[in-house]
């Protein structure tokens, strides 16, 4: 199998080919002096099979998966793993004219398998012209925080929506788990409900599928450690960090921030290569 690294996810797609031992084909990326990108994959593939991995943080991403996705168009099988989707929050239409976003980007990627990690919404997988499988990095967080020394450790989910996460995450360490209830006011702002957890004196891992910008965490954190947290720990499977989310959740009180390699930040700690590797050594 010959691995693809789109340039959002070099250092994934390494990795990936590390623990497959398998081809890593080099690319190059640049911009034309319009600021059109311009990409070529400059190693031999054709004929074989090919592995995409770029995730989709930003469009110039978007769109350089498609064209990576086009170069491979002589490739035997192509399949894509998208580690972190872009637009996989707007997978619903809220106000009339308005466009299902990730619906929109799933029908242009077309492939013979699809792979994503902890997707927003596992019904966008069905927009997918492919067979598409969403792969879950929990596991992975819950091992990285074992090795860690807690005091009386809890796993919380700042809202119901990643109570998934906090249990598989949790059920590896043997330890509570629960979940807050969670408002969005706007894009930026949240508010998180109090309820009665017993917190106090304990370390507090909050687990979120997305860490954007920082607003639904740092209100998290802050709420508990009102109520008497000792340490407040932020992990999240996809690193955002729009603008200034760290500094909020720093702001915040957070004692650590603990994340994956979906999105490659330097808090990216915990890689999700050998789930990406188990799956694509299954197909
Ligand atoms: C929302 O449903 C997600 O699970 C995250 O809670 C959200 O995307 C986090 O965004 P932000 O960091 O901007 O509050």
């Amino acid at each position: 199998m010959n691995i693809i690294g789109g340039l959002a996810s070099q250092l994934l797609a390494g990795r990936v080919a590390g623990a497959m031992g398998s081809n890593l084909l080099v690319s190059e990326f640049k911009r034309f002096p319009d600021g059109e990108l311009y990409t070529r994959i400059l190693d031999d593939f054709a004929g074989d099979n090919v592995t995409i991995i770029q995730s989709t943080v930003n469009d110039s991403d978007f769109v350089a998966l498609l064209q990576l996705l086009d170069a491979c168009s002589e490739a035997a099988r192509i399949n894509v793993v998208i580690p972190y989707m872009g637009y996989a929050r707007q997978d619903k239409r809220f106000k009339k004219g308005e466009p299902i976003s990730a619906r929109a980007i799933a029908r242009a990627i077309k492939a013979d398998n699809v792979f994503t990690v902890n997707i927003h919404d596992e019904s966008i997988l069905d927009y997918f012209d492919a067979k598409a499988v969403n792969l879950d990095a929990t596991p992975m967080i819950g091992k990285y925080i074992k090795n860690m020394e807690f005091k009386n450790p809890v796993v919380i989910a700042p809202d119901d929506g990643a109570i998934g996460l906090a249990r598989n995450a949790a059920s590896d360490l043997g330890i509570d788990y629960d979940f807050l209830e969670k408002t969005r006011l706007s894009g930026e702002s949240v508010t998180i409900q109090p309820k009665n957890i017993a917190v106090e004196g304990r370390d507090v891992i909050i687990i979120d599928d997305i860490i954007s910008t920082g607003g639904t965490m740092a209100e998290t954190i802050a709420m508990l450690k009102n109520q008497g947290a000792h340490g407040v720990f932020a992990a999240c499977v996809h690193p955002v960090f729009s603008n200034n989310a760290v500094l909020k959740l720093f702001k915040a009180g957070v004692r650590g921030i603990i994340a994956t390699d979906t999105i490659d930040k330097g808090v990216s700690v915990v890689s999700v290569a050998p789930v990406i590797a188990a799956a694509l050594e299954a197909i």
